[in-house]
Order: C-alpha cells, then sequence, then structure tokens
C-alpha cells in the first residue's frame, strides 16, 4: 500500500515537474520575441479608474498602454462584460496578444460576503474554510477574475492594528492550517480550471508586527521570532502550491520588504523553494523613496535585483528599468527572470490556451449570491461566532415573549460585511433585526431602538467615513436616542444590544489606539444595565475589543464579528440556538490596551508572576493583571463539555517514536454541540527560551448531549522542534508537557521524557 502511494506521489511530482519544464520552455519561446519594452510591460499591475484604490496614485493611458504590451494584468475591475473589454485590447489590439491577468481583493468572499477572516478563523473548521474560498472562487472566476489577492497571513498579536481582523489571528500552526485550507480552495485541483484563481498571499512578510500597531510602521524582530512566529504561515502557504505572494509595506532588518534580497531571494526561493512570482504592495516600490532608500529609479532597480517581479500601480519599473539596464544597474537576466514568472503564471492559469476562460456573460447569474452561497455564507457565520459569555444560560433566547433589540449596528445592513468589501454589496446583507424578524415569525414581539450614534465624535466619524459613508449622525440628540431605548427595553423581557464597530473601524489604515466600544455605544450599554432585564450584547467587530465593564454587566455576550451578507439569519441561528456556538477567538482578548502585545505562546522571562504571592520583583503591572480577558482558544457553548485526564500510550520515549495523547471529551449539558479540542505542548527545558506553550493540534468534534469520545492526538518529534540560535529546526531531549483542552489557559497536563536514542 505504502509503496503503490509512494509511486502515485512520485508520478505526480514528475508530472508537475513536467508541466513546469514545458509552461517554462513555452514562455521562453515567446520571450524570444519580445521586446525589451514589452518584458517591462509583463511586469506592471495597473489599476483602471473608477476602480476602488487603496492608495493615492491611480493608473493613467490604461487603454494606450494595454495596446502598447505595457500591462502585464490589471485590478479592481470586474465583471464578464468589463474584463472582456480590457482583455480584447491586450490580445487583439497588443502586437503579441499577450493576455493579461485580472486580480481583485476577494478577502472573505466576492460578492457573497463571509465573515471577516478573523472571524471564519475562529471557526477552526478547515474543511468548510476550503469550501468557502472555493466559493468564492467560483463567483469570482463567474466575473471574469483569475488572481485573489488572498489569503492575508499575517500573524498579529496587536488588536490596535486594523489589519488584524484580516488574518487568522495570533497563532502560527493555525494560521498556517487555514493558509492552506485557503490555498486550496482557491486553487483547487488545477489553476487552468475555469472556476479556480491563483492565490496571492500577503503581506510577505511580518506586517502584523507594526510597532504599537499602528499603519504601515516599522517591523523590527528578532530572526528566531521571525522563523518560529511570523513566517510559518506564508510557508505552509507556499508548500500548499500558492501561486504568488505579495510584498509588504513595511521594513525588515531595515530594508522594506519590496526590495529586501534576503526576503524575496534566500529566503523565499531558496530556502523555501517558491517558484511563482511576487508583485508589490500598492505603489510599494514607491514609497521606498519615502522609507528612505533613494529615489524611484534607484528603489525599482533594488526591487527587481532582490526579486520583486511585478509592480502594483506605481510604475516605477515600468518607466525606470530601462535606464537601470543602461547604466549596469540591472541585468537583462533580472529582466528576464522576472518576466518569465508572470508568463508561466499566465500559462498556469491557462491564459494562453484561451485568454477568455474566465470570461463568460452567462456565468453571474448562475454562479453569484445563490442560494447556496448564501446557505455557506450563513453558515460559515454561525460557525464563526464565539460566545464569550453565559453564566445564567440566557442564551438560548426562546421565540416568545418580547426582545428589544437596540444599538447602532441592531437594525444596520451597511455594516455587516466588514472590510475589504470590493464586490459585496451591503443592500443584499441580512440585518440582525430582518435576522431575528426572520426567525421568530409572529410568536415574539419585536422592539426595536438605535439607542446611541456609532460615536458622536465628530473628528472620529469623519476619518471612518473616508471611502464612504458608515456612520452617520442621527438628527436627535444622544440623551434622547438612549432615552428611546430604555423606554422599549423596560417594556422587554430581554435586551438585545447590537454595537461594536462599524466596517472601516478595523482594516486597513484603521489602527486605533483606543479598542474600547465606542463611548457613545458604552453610554448606550450602561443605560441599559440599570433597567434589570437581562442584557444579551452582540458585538459587531472587526479586532479583539476591551470588555472589562462589559463582561462585569452583561448577562451573555456574543463576539459575532462582521458576519456578512446573512449576518442577521447567522446571528437569529445562534441567538435562539438553532445552532450552538462553537467558535473559539484566535487573538487574545487584552483587559486594557496596556498589556498589547499580549498573546498565549509567551515567554515564561526569569520573573514570572504566576498569580500568587508578592507581585514585587516580578514581571507585572502595579496597575493591571498579567491575565488577558478571554485566552487564545476560548469560547463556550450553550452545553458543557468535560476534559477527562491525559492518557498516554508511554512515559518515556526515544528518537522517532509516536505519542498517542488522548482524553475522553464528554457532553455534560442539554444540547448537541461542537468543540475545539486543543494540543498545547510546552518544552520547559531547552538550549534557548521557549514559549510557555505551544498550539501543536487541534479537532473540531461533535457531540451529543450526554455523549462521550475519546479523542487521541498523535504526537512526534516533529511537534517537539524548534528554531534553535543558528536557525535550525531541531528538537532536544528532555521533558515536554502534553496539554490537552478547551481554550489555551484551561488543560490537562501531562508530562513524558523524549531522548534521542
Ligand atoms: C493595499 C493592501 O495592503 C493590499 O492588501 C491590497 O491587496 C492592495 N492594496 C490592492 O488593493
Amino acid at each position: 500500500m505504502k509503496k503503490t502511494i509512494s509511486i502515485a506521489a512520485a508520478l505526480l511530482v514528475a508530472q508537475l515537474s513536467f508541466a513546469q519544464n514545458d509552461i517554462t520552455t513555452k514562455a521562453k519561446a515567446l520571450m524570444a520575441k519580445m521586446t525589451l519594452e514589452e518584458k517591462i510591460g509583463q511586469l506592471n499591475l495597473i489599476i483602471p479608474g473608477g476602480a476602488a484604490t487603496t492608495g493615492s496614485v491611480v493608473s493613467t493611458d490604461v487603454e494606450g498602454k494595454i495596446k502598447k504590451g505595457l500591462v502585464g494584468g490589471l485590478f479592481g475591475i470586474y465583471s464578464p462584460e468589463k474584463v472582456r473589454k480590457a482583455q480584447d485590447l491586450a490580445v487583439k489590439e497588443s502586437r503579441l496578444h499577450i493576455p493579461m491577468i485580472f486580480g481583485l481583493d476577494v478577502i472573505h468572499g466576492h460578492k457573497t460576503i463571509y465573515p471577516i477572516p478573523l472571524g471564519i478563523s475562529a471557526s477552526w473548521d478547515l474543511g468548510m474554510i476550503q469550501n468557502v474560498a472555493a466559493m468564492a472562487a467560483k463567483e469570482a472566476t463567474a466575473d471574469g477574475l483569475n488572481w485573489a489577492f488572498s489569503p492575508m497571513v499575517d500573524i498579529a498579536r496587536d488588536a490596535r492594528w486594523g489589519r488584524i481582523s484580516e488574518g487568522s489571528g495570533e497563532d502560527p500552526y493555525l494560521g498556517g492550517e487555514i493558509a492552506k485550507a485557503v490555498v486550496r480552495g482557491y486553487q483547487g485541483k488545477s489553476l487552468a480550471l475555469n472556476n479556480t484563481m491563483m492565490a496571492c498571499v500577503k503581506h510577505f512578510a511580518l506586517y502584523g508586527g507594526a510597532e504599537a500597531g499602528r499603519e504601515y510602521n516599522t517591523v523590527d524582530m528578532s530572526k528566531i521570532k521571525m522563523y518560529e512566529y511570523y513566517l510559518p504561515p506564508y510557508k505552509a502557504a507556499i508548500d500548499a502550491g500558492a501561486g504568488s505572494m505579495m510584498s509588504s509595506f513595511n521594513e525588515i532588518d531595515g530594508v522594506p520588504a519590496t526590495a529586501n534580497q534576503w526576503l524575496l531571494t534566500d529566503l523565499l526561493r531558496k530556502q523555501w523553494g517558491f517558484k511563482g512570482f511576487v508583485v508589490s504592495d500598492y505603489t510599494s516600490v514607491n514609497e521606498m523613496t519615502a522609507h528612505g532608500i533613494g529615489d524611484l529609479q534607484t528603489v525599482s532597480a533594488r526591487a527587481l535585483k532582490a526579486g520583486l517581479d511585478m509592480d502594483m500601480v506605481g510604475e516605477g519599473m515600468l518607466t525606470t528599468l530601462q535606464k537601470s539596464l543602461n547604466e549596469g544597474k540591472v541585468s537583462l537576466a533580472d529582466i528576464d527572470q522576472a518576466c518569465l514568472r508572470i508568463l508561466e503564471a499566465k500559462y498556469k492559469l491557462g491564459l494562453f490556451d484561451d485568454p477568455y476562460r474566465y470570461i463568460d456573460e452567462s456565468r453571474p447569474t448562475k454562479d453569484i449570491l445563490t442560494a447556496e452561497n448564501r446557505t455557506t455564507a450563513r453558515n460559515m457565520a454561525a460557525h464563526s461566532m464565539v460566545l464569550l459569555q453565559n453564566p445564567h444560560q440566557v442564551l438560548p433566547l426562546k421565540k416568545s415573549g418580547t426582545i428589544a433589540l437596540v444599538g447602532p449596528l441592531a437594525n444596520n445592513r451597511r455594516n455587516m460585511l466588514g472590510t475589504w468589501v470590493v464586490a459585496g454589496d451591503w443592500n443584499k446583507s441580512v440585518s440582525v433585526y430582518e435576522g431575528i424578524k426572520n426567525a421568530v415569525g409572529n410568536n415574539a414581539n419585536i422592539v426595536y431602538a438605535k439607542g446611541s450614534n456609532f460615536t458622536d465624535d465628530a473628528e472620529f466619524a469623519k476619518r471612518v467615513n473616508a471611502i464612504g459613508a458608515q456612520v452617520d449622525v442621527d438628527s436627535k440628540s444622544p440623551a434622547e436616542l438612549i432615552q428611546e431605548a430604555v423606554e422599549v427595553a423596560k417594556k422587554s423581557d430581554v435586551i438585545v444590544a447590537v454595537v461594536g464597530e462599524s466596517s472601516d473601524m478595523s482594516g486597513e489604515s484603521s489602527s486605533r489606539a483606543d479598542i474600547s466600544i465606542p463611548a457613545s455605544q458604552q453610554a448606550l450599554l450602561k443605560a441599559l444595565a440599570t433597567i434589570g432585564k437581562p442584557l444579551v450584547i452582540v458585538l459587531i467587530n472587526g479586532r479583539p475589543l476591551t470588555l472589562v465593564w462589559e463582561k462585569e454587566h452583561a448577562t451573555a455576550i456574543l463576539e459575532a464579528w462582521a458576519p456578512g451578507t446573512e449576518a442577521g439569519n447567522a446571528v437569529a441561528d445562534v441567538l435562539f440556538g438553532d445552532y450552538n456556538p462553537s467558535g473559539k477567538i484566535t487573538a487574545t482578548f487584552p483587559r486594557s490596551v496596556g498589556q498589547i502585545p499580549i498573546y498565549y505562546n509567551h515567554k515564561n522571562t526569569g520573573r514570572p508572576y504566576d498569580g500568587t504571592g508578592s507581585t514585587k520583583f516580578k514581571s507585572d503591572y502595579l496597575d493591571e493583571s498579567n491575565d488577558p480577558l478571554f485566552p487564545f482558544g476560548f469560547g463556550l457553548s450553550y452545553t458543557k463539555f468535560e476534559y477527562g485526564a491525559i492518557q498516554l500510550n508511554k512515559k518515556e520515549l526515544k528518537g522517532d517514536d509516536k505519542l498517542t495523547a488522548s482524553i475522553v471529551l464528554k457532553n455534560t449539558g442539554n444540547y448537541a454541540g461542537e468543540e475545539v479540542v486543543q494540543l498545547y505542548i510546552s518544552d520547559p527545558v531547552a538550549s534557548i527560551t521557549r514559549a510557555v506553550k505551544d498550539l501543536k493540534g487541534f479537532q473540531k468534534v461533535s457531540l451529543k448531549a450526554g455523549e462521550s469520545k475519546t479523542i487521541s492526538f498523535e504526537i512526534t518529534p516533529e511537534q517537539l522542534s524548534f528554531f534553535n540560535s543558528d536557525l535550525k529546526k531541531i528538537w532536544e531531549p528532555g521533558e515536554f508537557i502534553i496539554q490537552i483542552g478547551t481554550n489555551s489557559a484551561e488543560v490537562k497536563s501531562a508530562s513524558v521524557i523524549w531522548k534521542k536514542k
């Protein structure tokens, strides 16, 4: 059996490398006919006017450039009609008829919008995540696209950073598994199929490590931290076959990623064997002038030499590479290399066989916003939600009596989709009010009041609304709004307050120094808390928030993130128990901003504070606890899960032995439910300091009320390994603490000794 598999695997590798050779030969033959200008043209990615931009520069004379063969790809436009028009220019009017690729920020869906990626990650459901990516690819390709600027795999330990919403949180192992699932979902079995698209893994690299969580800020990080915690998800995405990468805005070791030779060549290509192409971020080539490493010609040449293949929007390469070649600052081989990689990608996508492969005017009506897509979006959203607190089991709610629905996000379609929605239409989303009405029909009475503005701070609102009005200021005064809500709440059996952030309060260029619920909404919650009715908070937001007051005063808290197109229906599914919540947070929720960066896999330090005894001369704060509000991996259910003690098949192991660690998980509550069982390992003594624990496995298990299951993890030395001072991945013999539990802070433990021989 083993032999058959290895022969099949060898055949597949041989086929793939034959296909790659074949593609390379064809691309080289085409390049033999290309002028220097046309080759440089392939490195040019531009955005036609009218498309959604994320920088201050927009491309000009797009048509003229395409006809001259000066454009490798376009992004920002979609629909078969528009893409056909543009592709016609390249294929029919340029000298060599080279097709263009068409990209877009398909981040959490194309037109059917799924929850924001941070929410999706909270499902820990890799099958579902892969399926969602596949459906997004089907929709996006139906709209003429073949290149998704996703997955965003940047590890983030700082909730001030607005883009934490676009990634999978703080853990490299989980982040890597999700990265693989998304790449597989987009790229399917073959990139050349008309319903699959090329992934673009971003932002390479370390973008999530921006100092103080401030957008586009400097990153300064030790190599060990990079290798151990920040790089694994990029590597995982590459191992899953991702076709392209996007360089990040930040610097690494003093050199911006976009011109960082160590990053783009030594690490990416030589160490990791990446074969695809690398595109810059939006004008990140040009921005290296502001970083302070030279004028446009210098930075464009440096980027190319470092291993960047495509220049997004800035046209530094288009306008200066010829000059740099004449002056000997780049070689023809450098230009050929980048051009070859872009052409190879087009061959892989099947565009040379049929440049119109993804353009089919009959597809949008068949493939976009279908009932199936909506059902998937609803399920994904329900699975992403995290029950943060419910001590008195006020949830699930009954579909009877009077429910007061209040808050600026309670009856709001506009802010259900979250950040990075280029093609999604918020008019097509379901508000929480609509979802709850759909769920209860005439069985319960729903009374509604807005209760507050998103924010009463006009300057904050203006900045949030910079690319479209999301946040309005009501004609009623804040006091009147609160009064209305209080009146409505007094008549109810239970209050559901839907509060949090508008879609653009997180995402790109949306860092916040204060990550609490805005003051206007806090005032509303405080007024509601005095009424003496159960107060259920439903959070719609894009990042971990500081919720100390809310945790103390709310009867229940449901973290719903920005749930996407089916928001309201999914919120209702969870509130009424039609779906029992199973999400677990993938980024630590701090108690206060002062604790940031806060993450579960921290080091012990030489003076750890273990929560007992004097705090003097211990690593702690005078005015804040070390503990987070909600730890990584935390999330409740309407049922209760009990973990038995860990059973090990061996207590002493050697070499390549395998360890089996099992626990019996029992559903002791009254509902069927799903639990994410998490495996952590600690390495208490090593040649370098290690994190207090690291996630090494997880399983999402479904149990009926009263049911028990034995959950087993097989552990190999690979899971004990780490990057040592020489950046070699090794494992060292000694004691390891195996931990299995419901979140990173609540685990059962058992110790093993693992020797080399
Ligand atoms: C800038 C963002 O950083 C990146 O994530 C995005 O893909 C590009 N703009 C293109 O819109």
